[in-house]
């Protein structure tokens, strides 16, 4: 079994973006900068936009923080955004997820430029991935291609089934997977919560990609022997023995699922670094594009 090491290829990949800033400022070119917008203080979100925010510095990014109170309108929102998509020192931005109740999200995803939505949510960025032409992937399908692609995980010819159909992760990764490419070319079955017999499913798949949300969901007996795991959950459980009253769990019964597997990804440290690094790729293509 080979552990599929996010934390180490993001790093890798990080390292590879610093190195391209580094060349652009002895050219004397601006350096890519992100915007992130976060409206409220929901705990985790307040976490990934931190650790957005931190990488930027890490890379040699410039990065701006808009932090908007709870009761923010939809109206001033759009008005934000307004004034993002005409700033021209701004490459790209984001519009962190989930929003208060209140705002209608795909009003706003709609409202942001395509070609600097970094996080590639918008429909224009959607089609044109499934359409092969150059866009922005959103970050977590882009890193789980990048940890296939850096591993040499097998792929091509092969049966792969997503557990999880979210516009974010579950349909992304099934049309990448299922295109031309490097860790493409799979045979790609979508599964999702009306699924029946998803566990017959799973036993045939050489590589499931779980995206559910559903702690330790996929036990050892749901899977081939040799097959390639990816885990994309990261839920919160109660745990009153640690520090922070909670652990971070993914969606695949790590320890016994782990000795049947070929590869497998761990829960922290396997796709989820991966998100923050492919998103300052995309802000580096956002510079690279628009300039
Ligand atoms: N919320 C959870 N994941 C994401 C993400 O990748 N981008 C944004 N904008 N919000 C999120």
């Amino acid at each position: 079994m080979e552990l599929l090491d996010g934390k180490k290829t993001a790093n890798a990949i990080k390292e590879e973006i610093k190195a391209q800033v580094t060349a652009m400022q002895s050219r004397g070119d601006r350096v890519p900068h992100l915007a992130a917008v976060l409206v409220g203080n929901d705990g985790a979100s307040l976490t990934y936009v931190g650790s957005k925010v931190r990488s930027c510095e890490y890379v040699g990014f410039e990065s701006t923080l808009i932090q908007l109170d709870e009761t923010t309108t939809e109206t001033q929102l759009l008005t934000q955004i307004d004034q993002l998509n005409a700033d021209a020192s701004i490459d790209g931005y984001i519009v962190q997820l989930p929003l208060p109740k209140h705002i209608d999200e795909e009003k706003i995803l709609l409202a942001i430029d395509p070609k600097k939505d970094v996080d590639g949510f918008h429909p224009a960025n959607f089609g044109r991935m499934a359409l092969e032409l150059e866009a922005f992937i959103p970050a977590t399908p882009f890193g789980i291609m990048q940890l296939l692609e850096r591993y040499a995980v097998p792929t091509s010819g092969k049966h792969c089934v997503v557990v999880g159909r979210s516009h974010i992760v579950g349909r992304p990764i099934s049309i990448l997977m299922s295109q031309k490419g490097p860790a493409g070319n799979a045979t790609v079955t979508v599964a999702h919560s009306r699924t029946e017999n998803l566990a017959e499913l799973t036993r045939q798949a050489d590589i499931v990609v779980m995206a559910l949300g559903i702690p330790e969901y996929l036990t050892a007996d749901m899977v081939k022997e040799g097959a390639a795991i990816i885990d994309v959950g990261i839920t919160r459980v109660a745990d009153s023995n640690h520090p922070k009253g909670y652990v971070i769990r993914g969606d695949v019964a790590f320890d016994e699922v782990a000795k049947k597997a070929s590869y497998i990804t761990p829960v922290p440290g396997g796709v989820g670094p991966m998100t923050i690094a492919m998103l300052l790729q995309n802000t580096l293509l956002a510079r690279k594009w628009n300039s």
